[in-house]
C-alpha cells in the first residue's frame, strides 16, 4: 500500500486564529482517518506575539522553513497593539508575494440554512479569482514630505502581461470545469485605461483558447451593484488584486458572513506550497472567549485537501459542514462545539 504524507506548515496566528485553527486541525485529522495518508504539522511562531517579542514579522529562516512544506494552513495575523500594516505587509502578503500565490480562490456559496441579508438571494455559487501577487498590493509607491501640507503618496498599480494572462488562463480553466462555464472580468477599464485594457484584451485573447467558456465584461462599481441585486448571474469573476478583496467582503456578506468564508492563496504552477486561511481577521473582540465560528477554516481545509489532490476528502468536508449549517439555526455554539460537530460529521 502506498501510504503518503503531507508536510503542513501551520500559523495559527493571533487572536481566534489560534482558535479557529486547532477545530480545522482536527477535521483535517478526521477527513483523513480513514485514508492512507497522514499529516506532520509543523507549528509557525508568527504574528503579534513575535513582532512585540523580537520586532520580526518573517525572516528568510521562517520563509525557507515554511518552503519546504507541502501546504500552510494559517488562522489570522493581526492585532491593535501592532501599528496598521506592518504584519500586513511584512508577513501575509510577503507570503502570497514570496511563494507566488498568484490566484487568490474565494468561493461566494449560499449554503441551505444559511440566512443572507439579502431578501431575495436566490442561488449563490460563484468564485472570485482574485489576482495575487500584482496591481496595487506589491508596495510600489513612496511618499515625500510626509506630514507637511505638500506630502505626496504614491501607490502604483503593477500589472504585467505575464502576471494577468496566468491568472486569467487559471480562471477560465476554472470556469471550463463548472456546469454554468461562465467568466467574468470585472475592472474599471474606462477609467483604469492602461491597467484595465490589458486585462480587456488578455481576456479576449484567452477566450480563444477556451471556446465553450462565455465571459463578459462589467465595471467594479456595477459588480457592486449586481452582487446585491442579482448575485445568480456569477459564476466566475476573475479580476485584480485590490477589487478582488473588496468584492470578496461583499461576498462574504451576502453569503451568511465572515464567519464561513474560506480561501486559497494557489501557487498552481506548485513551485512553492500553496496557503489556505479564512478570509476574517483575528477578531479581538470576541477572542480567547470560545466564540469564534470555526467553519471558515474547515471550508478552508476542504480547499486544502482539494489542492492537495485528494478531492473525496474535500468533498465529505463540504458534505459535513453544509449537513451542519441546515440544522444550525439560530443556535449559539462554541468553537469547539462546531468544530467537534463537524469532524464527527465527516468522520461518519
Ligand atoms: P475581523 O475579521 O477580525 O473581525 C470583524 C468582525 O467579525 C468582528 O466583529 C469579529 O468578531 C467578527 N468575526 C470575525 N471572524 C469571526 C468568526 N470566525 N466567527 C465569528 N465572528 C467573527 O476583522 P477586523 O476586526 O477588521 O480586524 C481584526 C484584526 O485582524 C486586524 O488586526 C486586522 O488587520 C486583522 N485581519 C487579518 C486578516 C488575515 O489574517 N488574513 C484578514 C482581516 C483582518
Ligand atoms: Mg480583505
Amino acid at each position: 500500500v502506498m501510504t503518503r504524507n503531507i508536510e503542513l506548515a501551520v500559523v495559527a496566528g493571533d487572536g481566534i486564529g489560534i482558535e479557529v485553527v486547532e477545530q480545522g486541525l482536527a477535521v483535517l485529522d478526521a477527513a483523513l482517518a480513514t485514508t492512507d495518508v497522514t499529516v506532520t504539522t509543523t507549528p509557525f511562531n508568527l504574528g503579534a506575539q513575535r513582532w512585540h517579542a523580537t520586532g520580526e514579522t518573517l525572516t528568510d529562516d521562517d520563509l525557507a522553513a515554511i518552503r519546504t512544506h507541502d501546504a500552510i494552513l494559517l488562522g489570522a495575523i493581526g492585532d491593535p497593539s501592532v501599528p496598521s500594516g506592518v504584519l500586513e505587509r511584512g508577513l501575509l502578503l510577503k507570503l502570497r508575494f514570496a511563494l507566488d500565490h498568484y490566484v487568490n480562490l474565494r468561493p461566494g456559496k449560499l449554503y441551505p440554512g444559511v440566512k443572507s441579508p439579502l431578501a431575495e438571494p436566490g442561488e449563490i455559487d460563484f468564485v472570485v479569482v482574485r489576482e495575487g501577487t500584482e496591481g496595487p498590493y506589491v508596495g510600489n509607491g513612496g511618499a515625500i514630505r510626509v506630514g507637511t501640507p505638500h506630502e505626496v503618496a504614491n501607490e502604483v498599480s503593477v500589472n504585467t502581461a505575464f502576471g494577468v494572462e496566468r491568472v486569467v488562463r487559471d480562471a477560465f480553466a476554472r470556469a471550463q470545469a463548472r456546469p454554468r462555464k461562465h467568466l467574468t472580468l470585472v475592472h474599471k477599464h474606462n477609467v483604469l485605461v492602461h491597467a484595465g485594457h490589458l486585462w480587456r484584451r488578455t481576456v479576449e485573447a484567452v477566450n480563444a483558447d477556451f471556446p465553450d467558456v462565455t465571459s463578459d465584461y462589467l465595471h467594479v462599481d456595477a459588480a457592486t451593484i449586481f452582487l446585491t441585486t442579482n448575485p445568480s448571474r456569477f459564476d466566475v469573476i476573475v479580476t485584480d488584486n485590490l477589487f478582488g478583496d473588496i468584492l470578496t467582503d461583499q461576498a462574504a456578506a451576502i453569503t451568511g458572513g465572515i464567519g464561513l468564508a474560506a480561501s486559497a492563496n494557489i501557487n498552481p504552477d506548485r513551485t512553492a506550497p500553496s496557503m489556505f486561511e479564512p478570509v476574517h481577521g483575528s477578531a479581538p473582540d470576541i477572542a480567547g472567549q470560545g466564540k469564534a465560528d470555526p467553519t471558515a477554516t474547515v471550508l478552508s481545509v476542504a480547499m486544502m485537501l482539494d489542492h492537495l489532490g485528494l478531492p473525496v476528502e474535500a468533498a465529505r468536508v463540504e458534505a459535513a459542514v453544509a449537513a451542519d449549517l441546515v440544522e444550525r439555526g439560530g443556535r449559539v455554539r462554541s468553537t469547539t462545539e462546531v468544530g467537534t460537530a463537524l469532524a464527527d460529521r465527516v468522520r461518519g
